[in-house]
């Protein structure tokens, strides 16, 4: 009972301060840090990730889940220390868009701008603005041609608070 009025006033401080938003039955390891503007969605599981700002992540997304080992006789982690690994950090830059049922392996980084298709399965690196579907994750097209993008990256909209941000689209819509 004290461990789930914990959770909520931590949620309801992240989502006062920063406007980040954390639905329930979501969990988000110590290690891992978030963007203002950021939602997350329901049953969400998130360990060792730099998660930008304005990211949306839908529900049932997995990010970052530890390894066990493959060159251990048992795959059971009673027979090794260290158990749960994440070499690496996962990285999800701002503006990201995923998808319901996504896994996100460790060490990967998700440029921003990119949407990450339903039930994607994603194990390699993911440029900016490619949208990736399927297991394993392939680039499906790219959201915007390389000037657009290049005018995009320019006006850093995502570094401002969400008002400016609005301004910041608004002229970025005008002029492509
Ligand atoms: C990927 C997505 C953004 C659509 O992108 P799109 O460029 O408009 O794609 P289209 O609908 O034109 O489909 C293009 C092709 O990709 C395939 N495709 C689309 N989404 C797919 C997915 N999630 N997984 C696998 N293939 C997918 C389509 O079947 C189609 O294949 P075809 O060319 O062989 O017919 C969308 O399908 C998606 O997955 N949205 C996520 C929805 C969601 O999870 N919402 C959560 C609420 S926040």
């Amino acid at each position: 009972m004290l461990l789930k009025i914990i959770k909520m006033l931590v949620r309801y401080y992240l989502y006062r301060k920063e406007q980040i938003n954390i639905k329930f039955n979501s969990y988000v390891d110590k290690n891992t840090t978030i963007g203002k503007y950021t939602y997350i969605g329901y049953r969400c599981m998130i360990t060792q990730a730099q998660i930008g700002r304005y990211v949306s992540i839908a529900n049932n997304v997995f990010i970052g889940m530890g390894e066990h080992s493959l060159v251990n006789i048992s795959t059971n982690t009673l027979f090794y220390e260290n158990a749960s690994l994440v070499k690496e950090p996962i990285i999800i830059s701002d503006d990201v868009w995923i998808g319901v049922n996504v896994v996100i392996l460790r060490g990967v980084t998700i440029g921003r701008g990119a949407v990450i298709g339903a039930g994607a399965v994603v194990t390699k690196d993911v440029p900016p603005f490619a949208i990736v579907v399927g297991v394993p994750g392939r680039i499906l097209r790219m959201r915007f041609s390389d000037d657009v993008i290049q005018k995009i990256e320019n006006s850093k909209w995502w570094e401002n608070d969400v008002d400016d941000a609005k301004v910041a689209i608004d002229k970025l819509t005008k002029s492509i």
